[in-house]
């Protein structure tokens, strides 16, 4: 067992409907076989363990790992295409990257460069959005399974209207998601994730085929894109008859609460009722929706008709892997919807980056630091004199603290990331 000393900050319950910050200085959190069996001030851990080592982190702060709930692996080599909307934008950056991931080698070495990212930035457990090919999906899976993170993801899947290299069919489609949840759903840490693209490019007949693997693949995951952009949600109701986004998957027994659908900007009341009912989740994704001009993620309508979010990276259309980064700039879109916003502090940032992401991808071990918890953190030490610190040192409580490190923070400031106990030497 390990002793870890310092100051513990999280948010378990949900302060959209009550929950609050969690702040815990000089604590100490004792950790066994990856999981906290222990949390309260620092001496009382220690007298009643007196032998165990201890791990002193006291003088910076400790969070939870971030989950990240969308994020793309093959497009780490494609962020910072600015200046395009979505389609046009796929087209350009995003399908040409993808599209070298049917070079194993290059995909290997692009699965590497991403599990690094993630960690470093302080992310122990995400919904990857993975790639066209399954070579490059073994490549995701191995390089996950060799740092530890927690991750879910699948073989992206399309039929239609994206270029030829990237298209399967449904027969295709079933068999190598089916061989490719079998070598990994539930080896390790992995799990699986079966991936439509979006409805833009999946026929009625490749979407009936994530039905069936759902069923085939007990504790799958479904996951994909919805009501990001208007010429898109236009295509999607011409391609369906005139059908709203969210029935083009639902019909399909598709939208549930093993349900993870990114974006969502311009949803219809319909929409919002059918996922808050169903028990679905929205990633929303800040940064993206504004480098893409996407529109400003209407959080109030959801949080009114009971739809679980959870904060996503979108790498490579966001800014990078950081949720601190998202954290904010999903305050600054508040700010800007004005008197249709919900103002966020900083407790509501960190549980829309931690504890919202656990829950909307069915993660109950990860999310907050209390007992019976993995011991998924991040230690968040910024250089001394920078703003950060500064800004840290003269906050009134820690809930300033908290939003601060959200404003300044960034993936330099965290300084050591830990996954069920273990340190990461990423
Ligand atoms: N919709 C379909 N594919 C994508 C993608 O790669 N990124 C984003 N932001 N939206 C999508
Ligand atoms: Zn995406």
């Amino acid at each position: 067992m390990t002793i870890f000393r310092g100051t513990f900050i999280d948010i378990p319950e949900n302060p959209f409907t009550g929950g609050v910050l969690r702040v815990d200085s000089d604590a100490g959190l004792l950790v066994e076989d990856g999981v906290i069996v222990a949390r309260g001030p620092f001496l009382d851990i220690r007298r009643a363990h007196p032998a165990e080592p201890v791990v002193d982190l006291t003088g910076s702060v400790v969070l939870p790992g971030f989950v990240d709930s969308h994020v793309h692996f093959p497009q780490i080599r494609a962020v910072g295409g600015l200046g395009l909307p979505l389609l046009e934008w796929l087209d350009k950056y995003a399908l040409p990257e993808e599209a070298r991931m049917a070079d194993a080698a290059y995909a290997a070495g692009v699965a590497r460069e991403f599990v690094r990212g993630l960690a470093s930035a302080g992310t122990t457990s995400a919904l990857v959005f993975g790639a066209h090919y399954s070579d490059a999906m073994d490549a995701l899976f191995g390089a996950a399974s060799e740092v530890g993170l927690r991750i879910t993801s699948g073989l992206v899947l399309s039929d239609r209207l994206l270029r030829p290299d990237l298209l399967t069919t449904p027969v295709r489609a079933y068999a190598e998601s089916l061989a490719l949840a079998n070598r990994w759903h539930g080896t390790g840490r992995n799990r699986y994730a079966v991936t439509p693209r979006f409805s833009l490019s999946c026929t009625d007949e490749l979407l009936a085929t994530c039905g069936e693997l759902m069923e085939a693949i007990p504790g799958a995951l479904f996951t994909s894109h919805v009501n990001e952009n208007k010429a898109e949600i236009a295509t999607v109701a011409d391609l369906f008859g005139g059908s709203d986004y969210v029935t083009t998957y639902e019909r399909h027994g598709l939208v549930d609460r093993r349900t993870v659908l990114a974006h969502n900007v311009h949803p219809t009341d319909v929409e919002l009722k059918l996922l808050g009912v169903n028990g679905a989740s929205v990633a929303h994704c800040p940064t993206s929706n504004a480098a893409l001009g996407s529109g400003l993620f209407p959080l109030h309508r959801h949080l009114q008709y009971g739809v679980r979010v959870a904060l996503g990276s979108d790498v490579g259309a966001g800014a990078g892997f950081s949720l601190l980064k998202e954290g904010l700039q999903a305050y600054f879109c508040q700010q800007l919807l004005a008197d249709q916003g919900r103002p966020l502090t900083g407790t509501h940032l960190l549980y829309l980056a931690t504890t919202a992401g656990a829950e909307a991808l069915n993660l109950p071990q990860v999310g907050h630091l209390s007992p019976g918890q993995a011991f998924d953190a991040q230690l968040i030490r910024p250089a001394e004199d920078s703003p950060l610190a500064i800004g840290i040192s003269h906050a009134e409580d820690y809930e300033e603290a908290v939003a601060r490190i959200f404003t300044l923070g960034t993936t330099t400031d965290v300084q050591a990331v830990w996954i069920n106990g273990d340190l990461l030497t990423t």
